[in-house]
């Protein structure tokens, strides 16, 4: 199954009648005939059940496309039978049409399931094209419930992909790394400058991988979480503390703010450290020299809550939507030649949510700063 698969099958969006079933439901088929006759004309295949039970048995026997059912009838009555028919998983997507008289409660049909009716004395043509507009809708919606099942295949598909591709380059990056330490020793202060490209270039493909990797894990649902109680605050300021010297070569000052000593969460370690490295990261990333950044952590009875607070590019309205998605590089560029692949945010938002927590950023617009804030139920 490709793309071009699923478009080429899109092509027909109309329901073939001629292929169709229908179920015509009635104590006296016999008033019917002439309905009967004039549908058959068009093609479609017609079954008919003279009660609500053998309309069930039926419909779930023969599976018709639509159902065209009578209200009143002795034992169980049309509305009874649609329900019935909507709580069965097999026949519960069939569109049911009741055939009301003019006293009957139209609006009860609506609520047992049903998608329409038609009055009584019914007139031919209006039911044909009732029966063809649900049966249209019924099979687009077939069809997109097909596309999506491809769509969905067509994904796992790439993140197997992805994940087989990124796991076999690591390696020999990797071995490169090895061979390139190695020569380090051995070779002339000349040599020893490529051999550094070599390293610094080599470095930021396993990083790239790495986040890749990480991605497809988190994606395709392998990535499984550890949870364990946590203490936060160390955690976040072994984080500030790993982000000291790229903060000092931009002159920029962290703070970090906790009102409570200790701060304690069922979470995974490594992704909690991912969560603070990436948006601690980020704020030093995006700020211009010689600015501040405030890191907060709080805590209340129903939240734990940590806050990122730069004085740096700002968010504009245009971004705020795309910020969290993938490979999302935006107006914001790094301010001292640091890398930008747009997946740490991504990453960052499917940790956090699949920790039933919520990030998100607030910022004032262009060069008034960020504000990153993520918040865990306790
Ligand atoms: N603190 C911030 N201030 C302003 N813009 C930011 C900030 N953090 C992120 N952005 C913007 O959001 C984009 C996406 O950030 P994200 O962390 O996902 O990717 P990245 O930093 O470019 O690369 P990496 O994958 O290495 O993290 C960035 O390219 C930047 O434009
Ligand atoms: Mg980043």
């Amino acid at each position: 199954m490709n793309l071009f698969n699923i478009q080429e099958k899109n092509k027909n969006n109309m329901a073939n009648l001629e292929k169709s079933k229908i179920l015509v439901v009635d104590d006296k088929p016999e008033n019917l005939d002439v309905l009967i006759d004039y549908l058959d004309k068009f093609g479609l295949t017609i079954f008919v059940a003279r009660n609500g039970e053998e309309a069930i048995q039926l419909a779930t026997k023969i599976m018709p496309d639509i159902i065209l059912l009578d209200v009143i009838m002795p034992g169980i009555d049309g509305f009874q039978t649609c329900h019935h028919l909507k709580e069965n998983e097999n026949t519960r997507e069939i569109p049911v049409i009741f055939m009301t008289a003019l006293s009957d409660k139209k609006v009860k049909g609506f609520k047992v399931g049903g998608v329409d009716y038609v009055t009584k004395p019914l007139q031919h043509e209006e039911v044909l094209a009732r029966i063809r507009a649900h049966i249209t809708i019924r099979f687009q919606q077939k069809k997109l419930e097909k596309q999506n099942e491809d769509l969905l295949q067509l994904n796992q598909e790439k993140n197997d992909f992805l994940g087989m591709v990124s796991h076999d380059l690591k390696n020999p990056l990797n071995n490169i790394l090895g061979i390139a330490d190695l020569l380090n020793s051995s070779i002339q202060d000349k040599e020893r400058k490529l051999l550094r490209l070599i390293e610094a270039n080599s470095k930021r493909m396993l990083e790239l991988i790495t986040e890749l990797l990480d991605i497809n894990r988190i994606e395709s649902g392998k990535r499984d979480l550890s949870l364990q109680k946590i203490e936060l605050t160390a955690l976040l300021f072994e984080s500030v503390y790993r982000h000291r010297m790229p903060a000092e070569k931009k002159q920029i000052q962290l703070h970090f703010e906790q009102t409570d000593k200790n701060c304690y969460l069922y979470a995974d370690r490594t992704a909690i450290t991912q969560i603070f490295d990436n948006l601690i990261s980020n704020a030093v990333k995006y700020s211009p020299f010689d600015k501040h950044i405030n890191i907060r952590l709080f805590q209340s009875e129903k939240v734990v809550r940590c806050e990122i607070q730069d004085e740096g590019q700002g968010i504009t309205k245009q971004d705020q939507q795309k910020i969290f998605a993938k490979f999302a590089r935006l107006s914001a560029r790094p301010t001292d030649g640091e890398n930008s692949t747009g997946l740490g945010l991504s990453i960052v938002k499917k940790l956090v949510e699949s920790m039933d927590g919520h990030v998100w950023a607030e910022s004032e617009g262009k060069n008034k700063g960020s504000l990153f804030i993520v918040e865990f139920p306790r």
